[in-house]
């Protein structure tokens, strides 16, 4: 066997599950002089640009990181205007999700939203449930310590009440009480805008996760930025641990 024939392109292999930190729509905008916000509306449409693009690549989940547990920190005005288009891209987009069979799940800590977001966000949970296309995961007021420090708070619980040992505590447990339990774990992480950091997003899920990185700010990212991160997947050699000889002789 040669040795590019175990990497994921020459397999055909496309990314299972695609995870992006969308990252620059306050660059985007202060580059053309606008508020902030105008960045965040067109990050907007980068988003169903890439939705649209990751189901016509049969791709079978997008996680888009799209409010951190730390933005909570920018002035208020901001975080009043992220909120408002959050509820009426929801309002105005589910019905499309909807159609397109898509399935839309929200990770994070939402008690802390308005109730009527709380409310349209199981909502539009509950209509596209059983869509079967494309799983779109938002993440919004997600942190990857909240994530895992949930999962532990729920294991204690369960030892407290004496339904289980702390002995019988393994990642697989862990992983069961995660919020991307029962998805398969990121292939591809993607983050625009040019910083190399993961930003509390997924910690635990990214452990063998390719990362690409580009300058491209989020607003300007398009299918064909996907399909060069994709492409560099294609190209890369996942080892998970073991050596380039025994994944190419299949072991
Ligand atoms: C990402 O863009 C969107 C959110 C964090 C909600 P930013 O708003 O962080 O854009 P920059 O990094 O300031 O350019
Ligand atoms: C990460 O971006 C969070 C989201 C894209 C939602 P930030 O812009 O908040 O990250 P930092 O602060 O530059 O690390
Ligand atoms: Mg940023």
């Amino acid at each position: 066997m040669n040795s590019s024939s175990s990497k994921n392109s020459q397999s055909g292999t496309l990314p299972r599950h695609i995870a992006i930190i969308m990252d620059g729509n306050g660059r985007w905008a202060k580059k053309r002089l606008l508020p902030r916000v105008a960045g965040h509306q067109a990050g907007v449409e980068a988003v169903r640009g890439t939705v649209e693009a990751c189901g016509k690549r049969n791709i079978e989940v997008l996680t888009l990181f799209a409010f951190s547990s730390e933005n909570w920190r920018r002035p208020a005005s901001e975080v009043g205007l992220l909120m408002e288009l959050f509820v009426q891209t929801l309002k105005r987009e589910v019905k499309r999700l909807h159609s397109n069979n898509v399935r839309l799940r929200v990770i994070g800590e939402r008690s802390a939203f308005d109730p009527k977001l709380q409310a349209g966000i199981a909502s539009a949970e509950e209509m596209t449930k059983d869509n079967t296309g494309l799983t779109l995961v938002i993440a919004a007021n997600y942190g990857g310590r909240w994530d895992i420090a949930q999962a532990a708070g729920r294991l204690a619980a369960r030892v407290q009440a004496g339904q289980l040992a702390s002995s019988d505590i393994t990642p697989e447990l862990i992983e069961t009480e995660l919020s991307l339990y029962g998805l398969p774990e990121p292939d591809l992480f993607i983050r625009t805008g040019g910083e190399q950091r993961i930003s509390n997003f997924l910690l635990w899920q990214l452990a063998y996760t390719e990362l690409f990185f580009t300058d491209v700010l989020w607003p300007d990212f398009k299918q064909s930025q996907l399909d060069e991160a994709i492409a560099s997947f294609g190209r890369r050699q996942r080892r998970f641990g073991r050596t380039g000889d025994q994944v190419e002789q299949g072991a």
